[in-house]
């Protein structure tokens, strides 16, 4: 399914989201101590407007990236970027829908949280797919707000989202939940000092 509804948020997004949360930059891009010679098929799935693309072809400067994206806006920012990349493959569709498999890392950069709580077993059950065997996901994403403040300034990031989901988001899933219907062994994990940032690198068992 492609979204249409991102078009008034992806001009602006990335830069109400590093104002806000700055910290979302390091997380996404956080690759623990993966070996980049292990590592030839990626497949990124929300990869928003595209800034991940950059640390990515940079760590795993051989590999392929397969760039899931719904939204048509999203994407055709990713694409004005990074289009004469003969590295990256453009899939607009989500991730439940697209054709892409035999993945040695699946990255979930900030896109498990925003799910709706139908989609998370499909999505789950997808994300263990696409992988090898013994093929690895790099998770980042938001926890709890501990604060008042990061609880305001997660709250207006959500607002955006809130014609694509059609409701105000006021929980988090339940990652640990999400892995488990995954199947993935957890290998490593990174948490902000905030406690707000986490990025986790999962292992297919
Ligand atoms: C909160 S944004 C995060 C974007 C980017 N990864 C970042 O960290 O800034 C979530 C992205 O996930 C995408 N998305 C939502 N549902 C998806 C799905 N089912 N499959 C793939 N991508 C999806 C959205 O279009 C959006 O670009």
């Amino acid at each position: 399914m492609r979204i249409r509804g991102y078009k008034i948020i992806a001009p602006f997004y990335e830069h109400l989201r590093n104002f806000f949360f700055p910290a979302i930059k390091k997380y996404q891009s956080e690759f623990h101590k993966l070996k980049p010679q292990l590592i030839d098929r990626i497949v990124i799935v929300g990869g928003g407007s595209g800034d991940i693309l950059k640390p990515v072809l940079k760590k795993f400067s051989k590999s392929t990236v397969y760039f899931v994206e719904p939204s048509t806006s999203m994407m055709e920012r990713a694409q004005e970027r990074f289009g004469t990349s003969r590295r990256v493959f453009f899939i607009q569709e989500s991730i439940e829908n697209a054709v892409v498999e035999d993945a040695d890392l699946v990255l979930l950069p900030f896109v498990v949280d925003i799910l709706e709580e139908q989609q998370l077993i499909p999505v789950a059950k997808k994300t263990r797919e696409l992988l090898k065997n013994k093929g690895f996901v790099l998770f980042s994403d938001f926890l709890k707000p501990r604060t008042f403040s990061a609880r305001l300034k997660l709250s207006v990031l959500y607002m955006l989202f809130m014609p694509i989901r059609g409701k105000f988001q006021t929980s988090l899933p339940d990652y640990d939940d999400f892995f488990k219907t995954a199947g993935l062994r957890k290998v490593t994990e990174k948490q902000s000092q905030s406690g707000l940032f986490v990025s986790e690198l999962y292992q297919k068992v």
